[in-house]
């Protein structure tokens, strides 16, 4: 049903021109599978604490900073700055500043994402600073992430570490705050995935702590992929 909608539709690219129109199945299966490729690399990635002793190359490292950039940021500010650690003793020293997570040293590059201060306040004053800026940074890394998974590469997103101690060791001035260090190589492991919450633990509709209830219906011609479960839904009385 909600497919509806692009039926008939002129749609226009970014520079305006209208294209062609497009029959709403043909749009359909082109984005169901984008989509089923996008949620299988979300749902594969794991936090990874182990990782074979093979190099990432600069090339690779920037085309994941580049797919991070990418990320929507508070009126475009791009608050973010990434600080590529290869350098063994300095990883040696984060590593300590990261309550000596000493695991972390098996990966062959550091990322450490920070916000910068300045842009995040600049036109949003204390919200930006407080949360816009990090909620980019944040939006940033997992791009990041996502990317790496993509890519065949595996990371963990670390959070735990004395930020002042990470600061000087990566130079930062006091304005540029580290928000979080991402270990990048390649994987020696596949953690099984974590537990996570039910959909109905975690939506609520219309209000705070109006549930769902749940029916999924296996439709074998669903266009979301053969023998995907569709949701259907609907708020508990
Ligand atoms: C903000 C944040 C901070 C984290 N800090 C750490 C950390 O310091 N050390 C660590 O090993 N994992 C850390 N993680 C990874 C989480 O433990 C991991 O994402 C979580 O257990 C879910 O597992 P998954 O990433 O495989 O889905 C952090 C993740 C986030 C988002």
């Amino acid at each position: 049903m909600v497919f509806r909608y692009f039926a008939g539709t002129k749609r226009r690219n970014r520079a305006g021109k209208a294209l062609k129109d497009v029959k709403a199945s043909d749009l359909f299966s082109t984005r169901s599978n984008t989509f089923n490729t996008v949620r299988e690399v979300i749902e594969s990635r794991r936090a990874v604490r182990k990782y074979i002793a093979k190099d990432v190359p600069d090339s690779v490292v920037y085309k994941l900073l580049e797919a991070a950039a990418h990320a929507p940021s508070e009126g475009n500010q791009q608050p973010w700055e990434f600080i590529v650690v290869r350098d063994h003793i300095k990883k040696e020293h984060i590593v300590e500043a990261c309550y000596n997570q000493n695991w972390m040293l098996q990966a062959p590059v550091f990322i450490v994402a920070c916000t910068n201060m300045r842009l995040a306040r600049a036109i949003y004053g204390e919200r930006g600073e407080r949360l816009y800026g990090i909620q980019a940074t944040a939006a940033a890394i997992q791009n990041l992430l996502l990317s790496a998974q993509s890519m065949g590469l595996s990371t963990c997103w670390i959070g735990s570490f004395s930020e002042s101690k990470v600061a000087i060791l990566t130079g930062c001035p006091d304005y540029i705050r580290p928000a979080g260090i991402i270990t990048l190589g390649f994987g020696a492991e596949n953690p099984e995935p974590p537990m996570l919450q039910k959909a109905e633990d975690y939506i609520h509709i219309e209000e705070f702590g109006r549930t769902l209830l749940i029916e999924s219906v296996i439709d074998q011609k669903s266009p979301l992929g053969k023998g995907r479960s569709e949701v259907d839904y609907w708020a508990k009385s």
